[in-house]
């Protein structure tokens, strides 16, 4: 009895243990199946929000869609207001730059070196007109006064920054693909070179255009461009075209032009270049050298390489740079693979021989010849740009080597500025007179045009 007695409570202590674990059991059960309800429904939700999550990415990939054919849409009206705009503003421009007197020309009060420029500061012709005094025919004692007005004259204070403004909306231009011309035309000393080039603390139009050009071509890859650059550099001397970057020493990949001309020259060599004007609006130059771009710095170097190649060979003449007129020609080919488009742009950027006349009767050989070939060049770009402006029926491009090789690169679609460089010295006025007038002409025939349109 007692035995039984004590298994009993043995019994029983187990049975409440057992009962103790069957209630821990069922509570860990019940929280088990708390986590379960509560995952089950987080999964839920989870998938819910899953579904949400790829409703809204095909939105964002829709307005994606549509933004892109929106920018793009705008991308064209851009290019097609851009367009308008320099049409309206004339496809053929002038503008007078005045250089500053120079520290040797402002030492002392010589009344020899008097400014022979004014600027009217009338609200009409202001910063579009420029007044020369020059010593009239009849007797130096007195000056006569001659008003021009173009489309934009630059004082002496004016800026590289100031200038490039204007020039960058035609670099635009040829990013859009169209063909631009830009010209420095002047007497020796006159501020072309510096205008073009111009010095290391302020680089000139080529300098700044070509990193006006590269900023942009970022903003263009993100459209979906892809923008190739090719440089070439020639000078015309005396009726003749010489390779500018004909070194082996080059910093880009050269090649010739296209297909069935030679390859690179020697540097020194002579050769002979044929201008080809394709079918498809593009120029050929047989032997030339073309450099591929890639970075704007590049071009520096370029630059360098040809100047120092085009004063090689002065000996008694000491500015042959002078007597040349040199043509920067920047290619501009954009593909955009997705939209199936191409653009392809064309800027030439030229530094003009002097345009002074050779008063020097006793010039013969080598320096006459010089003269006319200059004479004959610019007198012909003078006549190209007037028989455009007044669309006539024949533009007489094949006058000389600097139309004929611009050609299609002049009129139409295609946009030309006409820098008109000039001193401030009163002793130059003669000089200065004959290149307002120069640039007067190019500008009346635009004037013309505008009227009609
Ligand atoms: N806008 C200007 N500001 C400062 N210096 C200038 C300016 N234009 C020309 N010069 C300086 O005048 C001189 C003659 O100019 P340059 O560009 O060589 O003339 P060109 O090429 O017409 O013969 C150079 O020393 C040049 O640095
Ligand atoms: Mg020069």
């Amino acid at each position: 009895m007692e035995t039984l007695t004590n298994d009993k409570a043995t019994l029983e202590v187990q049975l409440s243990t057992q009962q103790k674990l069957i209630a821990n059991m069922r509570e860990e059960l019940g929280i088990c199946k708390e986590h379960k309800a509560m995952a089950e429904s987080q999964s839920e939700s989870r998938g819910a929000h899953l579904l949400e999550l790829k409703a809204q990415l095909e939105d964002a990939v829709l307005s994606l869609e549509a933004a892109e054919r929106r920018m793009h849409d705008g991308e064209l009206m851009r290019r097609r207001l851009h367009n308008t705009i320099q049409e309206l503003k004339g496809n053929i421009r002038v503008f007078c730059r005045v250089r500053p007197m120079s520290s040797l020309e402002q030492v002392g009060a010589d009344p020899d070196i008097q400014p022979a420029l004014d600027f009217p500061p009338s609200d009409d012709l202001l910063s579009a007109g420029i007044i020369l005094s020059a010593p009239s025919r009849d007797g130096a004692a007195t000056l006569s006064k001659h008003v021009f007005a173009f489309d934009r004259v630059f004082t002496p204070e004016a800026s590289q920054d100031a200038v490039f403004e204007e020039i960058s909306e035609l670099v635009q231009s040829a990013l859009d693909g169209h063909k631009v011309c830009i010209f420095a035309y002047g007497q020796t000393g006159s501020g072309k070179t510096f205008t073009m080039l111009g010095s290391e603390e302020q680089p000139g139009m080529i300098p700044r255009s070509m990193r006006q050009i590269f900023e942009s071509s970022q903003g263009l890859r993100q459209q979906g461009w892809e923008l190739s650059l090719q440089a070439s550099m020639l000078e015309i001397y005396n009726e003749e075209y010489k390779d500018l970057l004909s070194s082996k020493k080059l910093s880009g990949s050269n090649k010739s032009t296209k297909e069935g001309f030679g390859s690179q020259q020697p540097s020194g060599e002579i050769k002979k270049h044929q201008v080809v004007h394709n079918p498809d609006g593009s120029t050929t130059v047989s032997e030339l050298t073309v450099v591929d771009i890639t970075q704007a710095s590049q071009v520096d170097l370029l630059l360098a390489q040809a100047m120092e190649k085009r004063s090689v060979g002065c000996t008694a003449l000491n500015e042959q740079s002078s007597r040349s007129h040199m043509v920067f020609t920047l290619r501009l080919e954009g593909v955009n693979e997705a939209k199936g488009k191409r653009v392809s742009g064309v800027l030439n950027l030229i530094d003009l021989a002097g345009s002074e006349r050779v008063k020097d009767s006793g010039a013969a050989g080598l320096r006459m010849k010089e003269a006319q070939a200059i004479n004959t060049s610019l007198s012909a770009l003078g006549d190209v740009i007037v028989a455009l402006g007044n669309k006539q029926p024949h533009i007489p491009f094949r006058n000389s080597k600097l139309t004929y090789l611009l050609q299609p690169c002049l009129g139409g679609d295609a946009k030309t500025l006409m820098f008109v460089n000039v001193a401030p010295n009163i002793q130059f006025a003669g000089e200065s007179l004959c290149s307002l007038r120069f640039a007067a002409k190019v500008n009346a025939c635009e004037i013309n045009h505008r009227k009609k349109g």
